[in-house]
């Protein structure tokens, strides 16, 4: 293998610029030509291609988002849209592809392997940690951290006021973030996706609480989570059972900021095996740790 491309795809996560620069450095240190393409798979398609040099990953490893940015690329969805990627990676002599992201972004890669003779690997770069194959993904401790975070400091606020807050934390459709926020923040209950939890349930666990003398309750709602969302916990919490709460949505901030030590670890660990699994001819296969062992 001679020369690679790299990108990230899909919602950026803490931690993709530690694999970024990984990838970089394990595959100029084997003698491979390393091309960045930029806006993931957007980037093939308008062949935004460069060579990176080990330069070109300084003083990353501490910074949140990716060097490369991101996109979800509808184009790739299609066939003229990949068969244009297709020939840019010819045009540039790319034989092999790491490509970091989530779910969006391997189901693009197996697309993409079907109508190229090239090798993918996968990293998983998403704070969702919805990925099998993996026991962490990349960017899911900082997003769980910086969730805490915020929760930590809306409990000074509910106990000042002795409200009930619902805090809504993203996932998609998987509820890890919210059932590690919520047990490391010590909230009274978590909504995952994961199990079915009732309206009425949660009014009646926080009427409970209440008769016991709790004064201030911390609800943990996953954005996936079969109730439909966080406005429509609150509203009917309040019109069918008369408890009143406040919202709060964290949203795109869980994406942000720099990674944490666990993060920068794990990007830069999967980012030099992918390289390495590339190096070995591996294809179609997701660079992971599990039991603390590289897996692919
Ligand atoms: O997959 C990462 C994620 O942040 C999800 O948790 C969330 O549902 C989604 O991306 C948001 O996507 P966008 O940034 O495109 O709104």
């Amino acid at each position: 293998m001679n020369r690679i491309g790299l990108l990230t795809s899909g919602g950026d996560a803490p931690g993709m610029n530690a694999t970024v620069r990984a990838v970089v450095r394990t595959g100029l240190d084997a003698g491979m030509d390393v091309l960045g393409i930029k806006r993931g798979y957007n980037g093939l398609i308008n062949g935004d291609i460069d060579r990176m040099g080990p330069r070109s990953v300084s003083n990353i490893i501490q910074r949140g988002g990716t060097i490369l940015m991101s996109a979800r690329a509808e184009e790739f969805r299609r066939k003229p849209g990949r068969s244009k990627a297709i020939h840019n990676l010819h045009v540039h002599g790319i034989e092999g592809l790491v490509v970091i992201g989530g779910d969006g972004t391997f189901r693009g890669a197996q697309q993409l392997l079907k109508e190229w003779n090239g090798k993918v690997v996968g990293v998983p770069g998403t704070i969702d940690n919805d990925l099998y194959g993996t026991d962490y993904t990349i960017g899911f401790d900082t997003a769980v951290n910086t969730a805490l975070d915020a929760i930590d400091k809306i409990r000074d606020t509910a106990s000042a006021h002795e409200r009930t807050f619902l805090v809504e934390v993203m996932g998609r459709h998987a509820g890890f973030i919210a059932l590690d926020v919520a047990v490391a923040g010590g909230a009274e209950i978590a909504l995952i996706p994961e199990t079915q939890t009732t309206i009425k349930q949660v009014a009646e666990a926080l009427t409970e609480n209440r008769s016991k003398g709790k004064t201030s309750s911390i609800v943990v709602v996953a954005e996936g989570d079969e109730e439909g969302g966080v406005m429509h916990v609150a509203a009917e919490l309040k019109k069918h059972h008369g408890i009143d709460t406040r919202v709060c949505i964290l949203g795109h901030i869980q994406r942000g900021g720099s990674p944490t030590a666990a993060d920068r670890l794990l990007g830069s660990r999967l980012g030099a095996y992918a390289v390495e699994l590339l190096g070995k001819g591996k294809s179609g296969v997701m660079a992971g740790e599990i039991n603390h062992k590289l897996v692919a």
